[in-house]
């Protein structure tokens, strides 16, 4: 049986079927209606969320397959109490696959060590999201056309945003990869990334506080929402919120086939007007996130069509 934690739990040549999978549901969605009759998905999210949970469930139902779960822990007996081990063994016993989000870090994988059914990490703290990143690849090679050979500018909150820490994980495997960090100084990628990824894979990276620098040189611009709920003080948060806003002005500093991706929600980072310009894909990428999901689902069931 095989969980999900990190993008790392897949070799890329998995990841490559998973994402091959997946374009091939999206052209032939009818071959897949039925895939999974019978099979129930747990979503347990003690954490807010729209997409994940939401996308998470439509792809079951895309599969012929039942949803059930609770969206906050308020809901659930954490609330009495419980244990997220305890949890997951009573789960097991009702669902056949689940995917859980938790405020802490590592609680996915706790649950994994008590769960006999696999277990997805939908994102745990500021640590890792790696089905985010499942959707981040695909809308990447599906768009892009590669993941090798990229220069890829992450802006934002790059401390505390869980997306940006797994995306830099998957990508470093690939060849020719760069990354331009585009942070305050205060919401910098944390050094046990730059050291244990990103140097350790000999992957070049530039820090750089002004985006307007990063922009002419980049394929790839990854906008990041500030984690208000990760600040341990509001003022910090207020500070900031609004460091970056990407408008059509500074867009027109980028080259014409550099594609934005937001993994959403979106606050006040890119202006609403960002949105007609051919090169903002993050609705797209939403969309590509059901694809995947769904392709994750096939695989760590077994299932084959
Ligand atoms: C992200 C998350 O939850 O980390 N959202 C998502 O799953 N698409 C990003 C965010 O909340 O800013």
């Amino acid at each position: 049986m095989k969980h999900l934690m990190s993008p790392l739990d897949f070799s890329v040549e998995e990841l490559d079927r998973i994402l091959d999978l997946a374009n091939d549901i999206e052209n032939h969605p009818e071959k897949y209606a039925h895939a999974c009759a019978g099979k129930k998905l747990a979503t347990l999210f003690y954490e807010p969320s729209t997409r994940t949970r939401l996308s998470f469930e439509a792809a079951m139902l895309n599969l012929g397959g039942s949803v059930l779960g609770f969206s906050s822990a308020d809901s659930s007996s954490a609330a009495k109490g419980e244990s997220v081990s305890d949890t997951i063994r009573v789960i097991s016993c009702y669902a056949d696959i689940c995917a859980m989000r938790h405020p802490k870090e590592g609680a996915p994988m706790v649950a994994a060590s008590k769960s006999s059914i696999p277990v997805i990490n939908a994102g745990d703290g500021g640590h890792q999201h790696p089905t985010q990143t499942l959707t981040d690849l695909l809308t990447i090679r599906t768009l892009k056309g590669r993941l090798n050979d990229l220069t890829i500018g992450l802006c934002g909150d790059l401390k505390f945003g869980r997306t940006v820490h797994s995306l830099i994980h998957a990508l470093v495997r690939y060849p020719n990869v760069r990354f331009i960090l585009i942070s305050p100084d205060e919401l910098r990628v944390p050094s046990y990334i730059k050291e244990n990824v990103l140097d350790k894979n000999h992957v070049p990276y530039q820090e750089v506080e002004r985006l307007e620098d990063a922009l002419p040189d980049l394929d790839l611009l990854y906008m990041t929402r500030v984690q208000k709920e990760r600040f341990f003080n509001e003022e910090d948060y207020v500070r900031m919120k609004d460091f970056y806003i990407l408008d059509k002005k500074k867009l027109e500093l980028a080259p014409a086939d550099m594609l934005v991706l937001h993994p959403l929600p979106r606050v006040n980072e890119i202006s609403v007007e960002v949105d007609e310009d051919p090169r903002a894909v993050y609705f797209k990428q939403a969309q590509f996130g059901v694809y995947v999901r769904m392709a994750l689902i096939l695989t760590l069931l077994g299932i084959e069509i």
